[in-house]
């Protein structure tokens, strides 16, 4: 099979993985009008391409806070890598280092932060944080992953709790036995309760976070001015415009529609991310375009690592860095 585009990924994906993994990872909340717009979004936003502008050489390189990266698309957080691909969250983090870009390590991977960072050492690593009702716990999740040397935290806000994924109940989904919350291990003696998050988690614990570590905190989950004001106001280093893949509230809208007045309203104070819905190098221009600094990937990465884990993820990313590098000369 031929994989030309990430929907081949998909396709392979959806093909053979179990069925309770697939169902886990292509999930939306409730009807998933949100997950679905998100992709929908793109196709409505129209670029006014220009020509005879000389791209016979292109620099598609940017930085994250200092932090430079081979092209403008990350890797976001998403849970359980070892449903995809038995390394799990080690492959991931290899298949980032060598393609030169950003992996985001979420709270809920199946392999510890040391065994992540030490999978690609020197590799651009940032942690995902969930606050849990247990304070202590995500106290020194934060202190590990900054010995580890992991170079942000990024807060997700907005899941105070978890979104109705029809699916997943229906399946009755959980981990498999011999999978475990590699973190929280020794945390919550008998597994992760359902409830496990804070949900009176506010704008105040940002000052909490920063009184926990001196690495930049990044804030996902924002889509709106007022939000993104209060991110500034609180003192964030970076805005991550997301809906969770439309995995959390449905009705909202699509991150690229978003992101618009997020950016209005930043005003270049703080670097703003966008994920959702990116299947294209020309998603990608035109998140770009519409002034985010880079995008994430969340189901796609999960699909390259289903196909072929570390090189699978790769062959994802490079489709992604040569479908933007062409997107950014045909748009002149
Ligand atoms: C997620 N997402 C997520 N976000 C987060 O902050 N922590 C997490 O542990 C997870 N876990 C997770 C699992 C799965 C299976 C998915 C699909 C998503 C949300 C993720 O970071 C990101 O916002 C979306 O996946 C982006 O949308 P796309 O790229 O999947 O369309």
């Amino acid at each position: 099979m031929a994989m030309v585009c990430l929907s081949d990924f998909e396709a392979y994906a959806k093909k053979y993985l179990p069925k309770i993994a697939w169902d886990f990872f292509a999930a939306g909340a409730d009807d998933c009008s949100t997950r679905d717009e998100n992709i929908l979004a793109y196709k409505r936003i129209r670029f006014r391409p220009r020509m005879l502008r000389d791209v016979s050489t292109m620099d598609i390189r940017t930085k994250l806070l200092e932090a430079e990266i081979s092209f403008p698309v990350g890797i976001a957080p998403t849970g359980f890598h070892q449903l995809a691909w038995p390394d799990g969250e080690k492959s991931t983090a290899r298949a980032a280092k060598a393609m030169n870009t950003c992996y985001i390590a979420s709270t809920y991977s199946t392999c510890t932060l040391e065994e992540i960072s030490a999978a690609a050492p020197g590799g651009l690593q940032w942690f995902q944080l969930y606050i849990h009702r247990n304070r202590a716990v995500s106290q020194q999740l934060v202190q590990r992953a900054e010995a580890l040397g992991f170079q942000a935290l990024v807060l997700t806000a907005d899941l105070p709790y978890t979104g109705k994924r029809r699916d997943d109940v229906r399946n009755g989904f959980r981990l498999p036995p011999h999978m475990k919350l590699k973190n929280l291990e020794g945390a919550f003696e008998y597994g992760l309760p359902p409830n496990s998050m804070d949900p009176s988690v506010t704008w105040n614990d940002i000052y909490w976070l920063r009184s926990l570590t001196h690495l930049p905190i990044i804030i996902k989950g924002i889509l709106t001015k007022e939000d993104a004001e209060l991110a500034v106001r609180h003192g964030v280093q970076g805005i991550i415009v997301s809906n969770h893949g439309g995995r959390q509230l449905d009705g909202g809208p699509a991150t690229v529609d978003a992101l618009v007045e997020v950016v209005e309203a930043v005003q270049g104070r703080v670097e703003v991310y966008l994920d959702g819905g990116i299947r294209k190098g020309s998603d990608v221009l035109k998140v770009l375009a519409l002034g985010a600094k880079c995008v994430f990937i969340g189901r796609p990465a999960l699909w390259g690592l289903a196909y072929k884990g570390e090189e699978g993820l790769q062959d994802v990313l490079r489709i992604l860095q040569d479908e933007f590098r062409l997107a950014m000369a045909l748009a002149g």
